[in-house]
């Protein structure tokens, strides 16, 4: 307040002092111009009456010459006339005058004096009045006496005060403006915010990080908006992992986090380093017309790993897939990630357009993933495809050359390098080798299809450890194994051992990262969300997948269509969304399945809509972490329908992200993350009923359920989250010896 009173003070002292000068000026001006004006009158008039009246005074009184007298007395702003013979006597006076006519003036002894006219300010009958004595001459020329005009000088008084008058009404309207004004500016640009960021603050200090700060628009704001913006990260982040920390204690250390991984992961491989190989790699670079851009691509895989490698620093190589990607390295092809905050090294392979075509998309996906993922889609297996698959595994083998030593462990990620451990083996027979295989691994019969079995199961066991997501996988492995490979599987340590090298086969459900994000990220509202997919509804669904056709997608709408035909009440009130990311579209079945879904979408959409509501909205594009997390916690529902999957993190985010412990996820039984979230709604994609109805389950479920069934799966997560399975892993990896 104290500083409002005092800017409008200012403000008004200013604005006044201003006006005062003006006002003075103008008074003055004013005066010299009215003074002058009546002057001159006088003068005009005097010089007039001299003329008339000189020869007259020396014959005295007459009829006549009072008649010219009291004609020239009626002029404008006349108070008459008087005029005087040589001795000083009155000759004659107009009527009005003569009551008040004064016996003594001095203007007319200084006339007489000087012979010329003169002018002079007097009180005549209390009026400020203006006198103009001019002398008189006969027609020879003799001074015969003198004629005085007296006028009213009081109208300009009068009309000077008025304009002061005018002006201080003026300053004292300008006053009362100002004053309300700059209360208004005052409230609404500088105490409203303040207030609010300050309230902001103070929810801050009490923990209270579930609301973003919109920070005031004002360029004043600018410089502490940002140092706010970051304080308020630092003191999140602090915050999180205080509660992390006191979390820990009460847990006797059996949650996980970054920190705890980043000391185990020292402890257990001291100096050693730790390389990751994958062929999807982390940060892509791609370049839109000038600019270049890095995106994180959508990769269960890459979602997992990231975060172990921001914990333990580290080396990734990975395939150099951006168009940008050559632009941002160094002479060693590496570059620092992530950007905004480099923690590790990612180093790009480089491929030839041939290499890609037949290594990834052919053999890997056209061939092993179909293979491995009980989806009904036909896997293909062409003979350069293979010879590909060989090759890229050999140029991947060649460029860790340069960066493994003895004393380096190596962890492999899924099924495009099935070959590399085997090739690492045999030129550096004690490194130590983990394999992990992220997506399923199908029964003997089904693998059984594939013309290289035995190579790529040789491949394979080159390594000292193989992960799968689940027991029933690495079961399937073994038995693969012993059905195609002269070796020893021991179901009892579940170990394969062929020519004296031993292979540990392990379950490692992967997950994903628990920490409560920092929220300083602006989270849209259910019906931001709502209102920019251009749809009027309430209750929102929401899917998020790699346009695969192991995802089930296709099944989750025949089951909100189902949904739609049975439960009609919910039409104009429920909508789904589908993010999906574009993915392998070179392929002539990913091609073909991105089309289905859109035509699904259109035809179910064109059965149902009405107005501006619609039941399925399909968003086919890339979306990031932050773009999605809206999504995942105003969702009612979350529907994970994939025919086969190896674990599924979108389940586990869906779950990382609803700290309100409401939302209802809807689970297939045929993925790896239904074996530990048993409080999901557990489906059979096939069962389109079955889905219908757990839609509806869904929808309905009493909060108190919700919030209990939430509740566990968070537990679950949190505890078995990505730094248990990295940690898990590396404690495997550097309990390998080699004689
Ligand atoms: C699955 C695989 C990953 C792969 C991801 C995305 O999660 O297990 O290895 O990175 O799909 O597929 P993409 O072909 O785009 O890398």
């Amino acid at each position: 307040m104290k500083i409002t009173l005092r800017l409008i003070i200012a403000l008004i002292l200013a604005v006044t002092a201003v006006a005062l000068v003006f006002s003075y000026f103008t008074v003055q001006s004013e005066k010299a111009r009215l003074t002058s004006e009546l002057e001159h009158r006088a003068w005009l008039v005097s010089e007039g009456l001299k003329e008339s009246v000189g020869p007259f005074i020396l014959k005295g009184p007459s009829k006549k010459f009072d008649s010219i007298v009291e004609k020239i007395s009626k002029g404008k702003q006349i108070i008459g006339v008087a005029v005087y013979d040589m001795t000083g006597k009155t000759v004659t006076v107009s009527k009005e005058l003569s009551a008040a006519l004064p016996s003594n003036l001095n203007i007319l002894f200084e006339e007489f004096k000087s012979d010329e006219g003169r002018g002079a300010y007097e009180k005549i009958a209390s009026k400020q009045a203006y006198l103009y004595a001019v002398p008189t001459h006969d027609d020879e020329g003799a001074r015969t006496g003198t004629v005085v005009i007296f006028s009213d000088a009081s109208y300009i008084d009068e009309y000077l005060l008025d304009i002061w008058r005018r002006n201080f009404l003026r300053i004292l309207a300008n006053v009362i403006i100002i004053s309300i004004i700059t209360l208004f500016v005052i409230r609404w640009s500088i105490v409203g915010p303040i207030a609010r960021m300050s309230e902001w603050i103070g929810n801050l200090r009490s923990g209270k990080f579930d609301e973003a700060f919109k920070m005031p628009k004002e360029d004043l704001f600018t410089p502490i908006s940002k140092e706010i913006s970051s304080l308020a990260k630092s003191l999140a982040v602090a915050h999180a992992r205080a509660e992390e920390e006191a979390m820990l204690r009460q847990h006797a250390e059996a949650v996980w986090t970054a920190e705890r991984l980043k000391g185990h992961v020292r402890a257990k491989l001291g100096d050693k380093k730790l390389i990751v190989v994958s062929n999807r790699e982390p940060f892509m670079h791609i370049r839109s017309g000038k600019i270049i851009e890095c995106i994180s691509p959508a990769s269960g895989l890459v979602t997992a790993l990231d975060p172990i490698l921001k914990a333990c620093g580290g080396l990734w190589v990975a395939h150099g897939s951006g168009n940008a990607d050559r632009d941002v390295v160094d002479r060693h092809n590496i570059i620092r990630v992530p950007p905004e905050n480099p923690q590790y090294d990612l180093k790009r392979v480089w491929l030839t357009q041939e290499e890609e075509e037949g290594y990834y998309y052919g053999f890997s996906n056209e061939g092993l993933w179909p293979l491995c993922h009980i989806a009904h889609t036909r896997p293909v297996f062409r003979m350069n495809d293979w010879a590909r698959y060989q090759e890229v595994n050999l140029k991947f083998a060649r460029a860790l050359e340069d960066v493994i030593g003895n004393e380096t462990y190596i962890f492999i990620q899924d099924y495009h390098f099935a070959l590399l451990p085997r090739i690492i083996r045999e030129r550096h027979p004690k490194a130590k080798i983990a394999l992990f295989w992220h997506i399923p691994w199908p029964n003997p019969e089904a693998f059984g299809v594939c013309p290289w079995r035995r190579e790529i199961l040789h491949g394979m066991l080159g390594a000292d450890i193989i992960g799968f997501h689940t027991q029933f996988h690495c079961n399937n492995f073994l038995e693969t194994v012993d059905r195609n490979l002269e070796c020893h599987t021991d179901w009892e340590h579940f170990s394969i051992t062929k020519k004296e090298h031993t292979t540990y086969v392990k379950p490692f459900p992967i997950s994903v990262d628990f920490t409560p994000s920092p929220i300083n990220i602006e989270i849209k509202s259910k019906e931001e969300l709502f209102k920019e997919i251009g749809v009027k509804g309430s209750i929102l669904g929401i899917g998020v997948d790699r346009l695969d056709y192991t995802k089930g997608i296709l099944e989750r709408f025949m089951a909100i269509e189902r949904f739609m035909e049975k439960y009609s009440e919910y039409r104009g009130l429920f909508t789904f969304v589908q993010i999906g990311a574009p993915s392998r579209e070179h392929i002539k079945s990913y091609h073909e399945f991105a089309g289905k879904v859109k035509a699904e979408e259109d035809r179910i959409n064109w059965k149902f809509q009405s107005g501006d509501w619609r039941p399925i909205v399909f968003l086919h594009r890339h979306f990031s972490h932050a773009e999605i997390e809206p999504y995942y916690r105003h969702a009612d529902l979350c529907m994970v329908t994939s025919l086969h999957d190896g674990m599924n993190l979108v389940a586990k985010e869906f779950i990382v992200s609803r700290e309100d412990e409401q939302g209802v996820l809807i689970l297939s039984t045929f993925t790896g993350a239904s074996r530990e979230l048993r409080d999901a709604l557990l489906i059979n994609p096939y069962d389109i009923e079955q889905m219908a109805g757990m839609i509806r389950a869904a929808i309905e479920m009493e909060p108190e359920e919700q919030r209990l069934r939430m509740k566990r799966m968070r537990e679950v997560v949190r505890e078995k989250n990505i730094y248990k399975w990295a940690s898990d892993i590396i404690t495997e990896i550097t309990q390998i010896h080699h004689e």
